[in-house]
């Protein structure tokens, strides 16, 4: 295992959610946890915190859960809410049980609306998800737009301007890029993110949208073998994607 920060056994598995500390005390002494096959007793040992840890450490046989620091891809289904906190059901839902007690938290990177469907990102490294959002940072976001009316032809130069202002909103949107598929269907690439941001520039330019769908962040697109209501672990490759 290679040298990085340490944390105690108990801490670690407690802040993974597996338990409270006393809990993660008495499975060590009883040997349920191993490192690298051996028991591991003492739950006071520091282990070191490192990405291939789940290779090292089990509990009952099994790898322990990733360690803090992790990043996640999420086919968002239709019908869930991003939220800790509302009723209903919740992209967290989605994620195993004792995912839920992990401390740090993880949380989405932004949101989709319920009614959207597609491509959610999801971490507990709050230095990352804010680097994700900041407007610094670029991070273009690809929609699927399927429309009620069909299109005047004049959508995409309105949003490639720029300066199209939403209703209750003081500030203009910046430029944004078109494309049409069909005459109900358009691919729309923003480079912000403002509440509900696809609808209503829709609804500026006297469209509705009826179904939308995020394809892609940055150069990361969602996987065609994400099935809806999956997750996947983001790799260093796929976190570096969405900055290129
Ligand atoms: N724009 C919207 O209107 N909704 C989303 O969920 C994302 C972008």
């Amino acid at each position: 295992m290679s040298r990085g920060p340490t944390l105690r056994l108990d801490r670690l598995l407690a802040n993974l959610g597996y338990g409270s500390r006393r809990e993660m005390q008495a499975l060590a002494k009883n040997g349920r946890i191993t490192l690298d096959g051996e028991p591991l007793r003492d739950a006071d040992k520091h282990v070191p915190i490192t990405r291939d840890l789940p290779e090292h450490l089990r509990l009952d046989g099994k790898p322990i859960d990733p360690p803090p620091g992790i990043a996640l891809m999420l086919h968002k289904p239709l019908g869930v809410t991003c939220s800790h906190k509302e009723a209903g059901p919740l992209v967290y839902d989605l994620l195993p049980t004792r995912w839920r007690m992990r401390e740090p938290a993880i949380s989405t990177i932004g949101r989709l609306d319920k009614d959207t469907s597609g491509l959610l990102l999801l971490t507990d490294d709050g230095a990352l998800l804010h680097r994700v959002i900041s407007p610094k940072s670029h991070v273009a976001k690809r929609y699927r737009v399927t429309l009620d009316r069909p299109l005047t032809g004049e959508e995409a130069e309105t949003f490639a301007a720029g300066g199209l202002m939403l209703e209750g909103e003081t500030k203009p949107l910046l430029p944004a890029v078109m494309e049409t598929l069909s005459p109900t269907q358009a691919l729309l690439t923003l480079t912000e993110g403002r509440y509900h941001q696809v609808r209503r520039m829709f609804a500026a330019v006297g469209n509705h949208v009826t179904a939308l769908h995020r394809e892609s962040m940055g150069g990361l697109n969602l996987p065609d073998d994400l099935a809806a209501g999956e997750y996947r672990l983001m790799s260093e490759a796929d976190v570096a994607a969405v900055f290129g």
